[in-house]
């Protein structure tokens, strides 16, 4: 049994290094190097590493590429991506070339509203308590000026408060339901912020409001926080181009392939098990764009699943259609993004990337990142339902095999050219590999 340890986080990284190398990796000298070899020469940029979370040890690198060629809104992005899954860039890349000469993505947001929520207790009469929220609401919105002043004047602020009574759900459950606009930043530390007072200001004016009880006064505040559920935060991107040309080189049948296409996203919609690998695909864009921005991929993830699963049964987020000889193909999801605040301003090369996608506002980037969600499913249905996807999968896992049995610089190019005739798997890169390797110990 290993002894907790306390103070961890007041050691040095060394130390914690040591300290971890003794417990848990059997003094492994190996295992220390690795996590020092991620260090960043430059001591100031380690430093602000170090110390955008606690106990950092070392940094953890992921591929950072771009997709071009995308055409959105008649604007052509090239689009920065953060993900280690091999195919995710050239898929979208591909959707992107595919796209652009068929008219682009058109895209546009709907509405930016957040939301967050004081959860309460209140034991008492029902009427009162809607009396008191009226007369209570202005000294809310008055209370919480401090803190929206400088967002008021970028055009945002506290959009509405209203009190729900939950007693449905769950007995003297309340809350203050309240929504938001936050401009250009992602708004957490503001919406949790304004809800903190909220919280506290309905506590005081509950106390001194003359007409409730002693037990009606008492409201207590269980949590004050935002909802990363943000149906009200929409955008909807979509393609669309007369069937006929949705014929390629790879796909001649455009009719058969539209017909297809649109059963398999009937498929999604109706059968949950594949609505998740579904919408995991559309999440390999959207994470990738929303990791290289510095914005929250896990809110992201979270609010979008939930939205998918809106009415009841969780359904793809993306639909299409043909009517009149016209190919459409769309998806309309949440997302509550920053271009500015937070890591935005910090880390070096998501400044990098929104400089790429040419300083956007935080509904310009809903809209990239919702086109890169609505291009990698096209890209993934437009495979799965030809060639299927794992003969371009294993084109671009052929290069983290290869790595896997330490091929040499020689041998990757020689295989990468072999394999470009030849179905890759495991066992056939080894067994290519074994031979080669044979061969030349011969000469
Ligand atoms: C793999 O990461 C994503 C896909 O499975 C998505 C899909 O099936 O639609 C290819």
């Amino acid at each position: 049994m290993i002894d907790p340890i306390s103070g961890f986080s007041k050691l040095t990284k060394e130390q914690k290094i040591t300290w971890l190398s003794k417990t848990y990796l059997n003094n492994s000298r190996e295992s220390e190097e690795v996590l020092r070899q991620y260090w960043n020469e430059n001591p100031q940029l380690q430093t602000l590493h170090d110390e955008f979370t606690e106990n950092t040890l070392s940094n953890f690198y992921l591929p950072f590429g771009i997709a071009p060629n995308f055409l959105i809104n008649g604007n052509l992005y090239a689009i920065p991506m953060a993900i280690e899954e091999s195919s995710v860039i050239a898929a979208a890349s591909k959707a992107a070339k595919y796209w652009f000469t068929r008219g682009g993505f058109n895209v546009e947001v709907l509405n930016t509203t957040k939301v967050g929520q004081v959860h309460f207790t209140y034991k008492g009469n029902l009427e009162k308590l809607e009396r008191f929220f009226e007369i209570c609401k202005p000294t809310l919105l008055k209370e919480v000026r401090g803190i929206t002043k400088n967002m008021e004047k970028r055009g945002g602020g506290v959009l509405d408060i209203e009190l729900r009574n939950k007693t449905g759900l769950m007995e003297n459950y309340f809350q203050l339901h309240c929504k938001f606009e936050t401009k250009d930043s992602m708004g957490a530390n503001f919406i949790n912020s304004c809800l903190e007072k909220f919280a506290e200001t309905l506590r005081l004016e509950a106390n001194s409001y003359a007409e409730f009880t002693s037990e009606e006064k008492n409201i207590e505040v269980i949590m004050s926080i935002l909802s990363n559920f943000v149906p009200e935060c929409i955008v909807r991107a979509e393609v669309s181009c007369p069937v006929n040309e949705l014929a390629d080189e790879k796909q001649e049948d455009a009719a058969g392939f539209a017909e297809k296409f649109l059963t398999a996203i009937k498929i999604a919609e109706v059968e949950p098990y594949r609505a998740v690998t579904h919408n995991k695909g559309i999440m390999n864009g959207i994470d990738a764009v929303v990791l290289a921005t510095g914005n929250d991929f896990r809110a992201v993830e979270a609010g979008v699943h939930a939205y998918a699963s809106r009415n009841s049964s969780y359904s793809s987020l993306t639909h299409a259609s043909v009517e009149n000889g016209t190919f459409k193909f769309w998806m309309e999801i949440p997302l509550a993004l920053g271009t500015v605040g937070g890591l935005t301003n910090l880390h070096p090369l998501v400044k990098v990337a929104l400089e790429i996608l040419q300083k956007p506002s935080a509904k310009t980037l809903m809209e990239i990142v919702a086109v890169a969600g609505l291009a990698q499913n096209f890209a993934a249905i437009r495979s799965l339902v030809t060639t299927g996807i794992q003969q371009g999968h294993m084109k671009m896992h052929l290069m983290n095999i290869l790595n896997q049995q330490n091929a040499s610089k020689e041998e990757k190019n020689e295989l990468l050219d072999y394999f470009r005739h030849h179905t890759v798997t495991h066992s056939s890169v080894a067994d290519k590999l074994e031979h080669m390797r044979g061969l030349n110990a011969v000469k």
